[in-house]
């Protein structure tokens, strides 16, 4: 086949222009994973979030700060100065910040002047994890965010890790949502060639779209097989929900049991992964992730096992959202047109909300 008509290009380009994409301007009045907490010590750590600069610590208090990277002298990264007693010295003329980002010694001269601070930003530390609001710091409310209880429940066994991404936080839950690519991109690592024909039901709401997909009988592969003992050919039920929680947590949930056993009989595995990305610029991501299960408890080689075959395939997503992102970038606006199929309802339902939540901020 050729190209399609240019009436069929125009009108999947109008349909992607309600959908929010690379370039979309970010949504600032949310919630966003900054860090793991383990990584914010008691020195400077420099991260661009939301394609703002911004300059971490942990005060003596424990309170995990975060200022904009950017002294408002002279524009010195404050990230390049020294920490001093909960208080940064900018490297520069050595103008000192407290943890509000207020201006509290000019060298130079006897008295400080006022109102010469640089940005402070809320943050929230969790489990493992630092939430940070860069928005409008009156509507920082903590029940804003998603939930995740799990993430700091002592039930759960959980690993953590990061991943650099060269693609848009947008595509990667758009990648969460579909789980039709299992079967392809991951066909190496945990997809099985039935998944992505497994009939799947989708919850949409407001701001909530979840994906759900029963594969029973199935064949599990080696990550969850070994560690459940269900590793004969169609002996387990795979049952999957994959859920958009908000702007910076997509949750997946996944429930195996023996399905040759009844229901009072079988023993429930449950496994949560919490995808968690933060834009870092507009086609840059920071990719969050805590993995956790409910039984092998306290088994070190287990975890480190799952931990690192799920990573393998946390890196195919990785690898193909890059390769996508190249293919985006290097195409003329012109000629660049996509097309969904059913199986892409929800995450085109969420591309649309994240549009319109963007809208809603930019008219406010
Ligand atoms: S640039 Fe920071 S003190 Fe001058
Ligand atoms: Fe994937």
């Amino acid at each position: 086949m050729t190209r399609p008509h240019i009436s069929v290009i125009a009108a999947a380009q109008n349909a992607s222009k309600r959908l929010a994409d690379r370039d979309t301007p970010f949504v600032m009045n949310d919630w966003y994973v900054a860090a793991f907490g383990e990584e914010i010590k008691d020195k400077l750590l420099a991260r661009t979030l939301l394609g703002r600069r911004l300059v971490f610590y942990r005060a003596s208090d424990g309170r995990v700060v975060a200022l904009e990277d950017r002294c408002p002298h002279r524009s010195m990264p404050l990230s390049a100065g020294t920490l001093e007693q909960d208080t940064i010295v900018c490297g520069y003329h050595g103008f000192r910040f407290n943890t509000e980002g207020d201006c509290i010694e000019v060298p130079s001269q006897a008295s400080c002047p006022k109102n010469i601070g640089t940005k402070a930003y809320r943050t929230h530390e969790r489990g493992a994890v630092v939430w940070i609001w860069m928005g409008e710091a009156e509507q920082a409310d903590l029940s804003k965010l998603p939930p995740q209880d799990w993430m700091a429940d002592p039930a759960w066994e959980r690993s953590q890790g990061y991943l650099g991404l060269q693609a848009s936080y947008v595509r990667l839950h758009e990648n969460l949502l579909d789980l039709t690519h299992l079967s392809f991109l991951h066909a190496k690592s945990f997809g099985t060639p039935d998944y992505a024909k497994a009939a799947f039901e989708t919850e949409i709401g407001d701001g909530q779209f979840a994906l759900l997909r029963n594969v029973v009988p199935t064949t599990l592969p080696p990550v969850w097989g070994i560690p459940t003992g269900l590793t004969d050919p169609g002996q387990a039920a795979r049952i999957v929900r994959s859920e958009f929680r908000s702007l910076g947590l997509h949750e997946v949930s996944v429930t195996f049991y023996d399905c040759h056993l009844t229901e009072n009989a079988r023993p429930q595995f449950r496994i949560r992964t919490a995808h968690m990305p933060t834009p870092e610029t507009a086609t840059t991501t920071h990719y969050f992730i805590v993995h956790g299960r409910d039984f092998a408890q306290g088994d070190a080689a287990t975890t480190r096992f799952m931990h690192e075959q799920l990573f393998v395939a946390f890196q195919e997503d990785v690898d193909g959202l890059a390769l996508q992102e190249q293919a985006l970038a290097s195409t003329p606006a012109e000629d660049l047109y996509e097309f969904s199929v059913a199986a892409d309802a929800p995450a085109v339902a969420m591309r649309r909300y994240v549009l319109a939540r963007q809208q809603k901020e930019t008219r406010a």
